[in-house]
């Protein structure tokens, strides 16, 4: 049938009837010059700040100064692109990242576009990277545990869902792979994860994410990267930008597990922007805002109270220290913003004592309320008896025959070391790490010689499925152990460690 003329040219009237004829305003300005990925702008006078700025060859930037002639813009793409002369429009926006389902399993940089050679993101929605944090009315008490499979933090230093908590050390001291174990383990959980990686090499964002893909879920993941060779705009957005896609699923209820690895190169490249764009250096020449940067960023992370969804954000937020100076400006700073700190140190690192967290300048704020009654109940007495034999050991290393107490209290402590020692990407699950403290403290341990407690600890979970399978279902309840679950536990423990006992008696060896 051939289409009704006149409904056709009535639908073309209308059509053209509101089309808006007529002089549209755009703000448009020049760059004047351009250098280490900032250009200054003149002529745009009606630009906001952070908004976002477009070239005339398709770049983007965002506007982070605001002088009355000039416009400060920090590029997000490689700034050899962008020339002197080159026009630039304001967009009215602040910059936006895709949200949703459709980035999980994926590798992203900051804005959303795709790293991983797939298709692009089809967005569920475009958030602003800057929102602000929830309020305290819209939070609540930190009441679940984040399982982190790693033993020396889920019995010491627990973490909670909606926990701040940072991870400190030198160069090297296995922090990004304490944080990714963190993320494996989240495979037999609920928490979806979402992995920043700001200013680091390509060769170690990409093993953090093979290790992802081979040893966790890697479909609940998230993935943002800005490597040390992108463009430092992007690496200053980045972490605004994960937590904006964190906190998509916070929102709707979901759990979400946010690493930001790290902060010391986020600060670094604050630092760096603000030097190129003229404002006053401070303290280290960091600019005066460089707390309040991470304050707000990390108060993002919450548990949200019912009313609100119940969601949770829990941060892991990464520092590094030079020569152990826990005291410098970003790590001071970053240790005042969240909920404790977990301290890698290099000398533990080097001496194999990995995860090599120091014991004694950790600490974990609001976390311990959350831990299963059963870790709980073993870590009480666990943090005393390690501590005291930090000590006593320091003290008779240099001879002198301790008595009996003293003795017992050695061989403890060393059997708690090796139990907290822990090779990487090998996550336990609740069951694994009570059973191991339970044979720690009821000393089942004790006879076996420090090595053997390696042997130990690797073969206890295929053991605990073969042999305990009653006692294994009453650990994974949230409630102490019942006394006949116990003894069985103990029995299976004790056969462990017979089977693993050297020919030698105990008495004819040193602790
Ligand atoms: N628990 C562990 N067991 C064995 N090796 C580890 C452990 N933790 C870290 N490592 C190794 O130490 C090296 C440095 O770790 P990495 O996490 O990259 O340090 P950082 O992020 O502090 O620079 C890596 O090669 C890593 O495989
Ligand atoms: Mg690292």
């Amino acid at each position: 049938m051939p289409p009704d003329r006149n409904s056709w040219l009535g639908t073309a009237r209308h059509a053209l009837a509101t089309v808006p004829l007529g002089p549209r305003a755009e703000s448009r300005g020049r760059v004047e010059e351009v250098a280490d990925g900032v250009a200054m702008i003149s002529g745009l006078h009606d630009v906001r700040l952070d908004e976002v700025l477009r070239f005339s060859g398709g770049q983007v930037g965002f506007a982070r100064v605001l002088d009355p002639d000039l416009v400060g813009c920090v590029l997000l793409d490689a700034a050899s692109d962008v020339e002197a002369n080159d026009a630039v429009f304001g967009t009215g926006e602040v910059i936006n990242v895709p949200v949703g389902e459709a980035l999980l399993g994926r590798v992203v940089d900051p804005l959303g576009r795709p790293l991983d050679g797939k298709d692009p993101i089809s967005a569920e929605a475009n958030l602003p990277i800057e929102r602000p944090a929830p309020s305290i009315i819209e939070r609540d008490l930190v009441t679940e545990p984040v399982q982190t499979g790693v033993v020396v933090l889920d019995t010491l230093f627990a973490l909670g869902r909606g926990q701040r908590e940072l991870i400190v050390g030198d160069h090297s001291t296995g922090k990004t792979t304490l944080a990714i174990d963190a993320l494996i383990a989240q495979a037999e959980t609920d928490v979806i994860c979402i992995y920043v990686a700001i200013g680091q090499k390509s060769s170690s964002v990409r093993r953090a994410i093979d290790t992802l893909q081979t040893h966790g879920n890697f479909s609940r993941c998230i993935a943002v990267v800005a490597g040390a060779s992108s463009a430092s705009g992007l690496q200053w957005i980045a972490p605004y930008a994960g937590m904006t896609m964190a906190e998509y699923f916070r929102d709707k209820g979901q759990h979400a597990l946010i690493v930001i690895d790290d902060l010391s190169k986020h600060a670094a490249t604050h630092r760096e922007i603000a030097l190129l764009t003229r404002q006053s250096p401070g303290r280290e020449a960091y600019p005066g805002d460089v707390f309040y940067i991470h304050a707000r960023l990390l108060e993002r992370a919450a548990k949200l109270s019912p009313a609100r969804g119940g969601g949770s954000l829990t941060a892991l937020p990464i520092a590094e220290t030079d020569s152990g100076n826990l005291s410098a400006y970003i790590p001071t700073n970053l240790i005042s913003i969240t909920d404790g700190q977990i301290v890698l140190d290099a000398a533990l690192f080097h001496q194999g004592q990995k995860p090599a967290v120091d014991v004694g300048l950790s600490v974990s704020r609001v976390g311990g309320k959350t831990q299963a009654p059963i870790l709980r109940d073993a870590a009480g007495a666990l943090r005393l008896d390690y501590a005291q034999f930090l000590e006593l050991e320091v003290f008779t290393r240099f001879g002198g025959v301790p008595d009996d107490r003293v003795r017992q209290q050695l061989t403890r402590g060393a059997r708690i070391r090796e139990a907290l020692r822990q090779p990487q990407h090998m996550p336990f699950r609740l069951q694994d790490e009570a059973a191991l403290m339970l044979a720690v403290q009821s000393g089942v341990l004790d006879s076996l010689p420090p090595e053997a407690v390696t042997a130990f600890r690797a073969a206890l979970p295929a053991t605990l499925d073969a042999n305990a399978g009653g006692a294994l279902a009453a650990l994974a309840e949230p409630k102490p152990l019942p006394p006949k679950a116990r003894d069985a536990l103990l029995a299976v423990l004790r056969r462990l460690a017979a089977s693993l006992a050297p020919e030698t008696p105990p008495e004819a060896r040193a602790t």
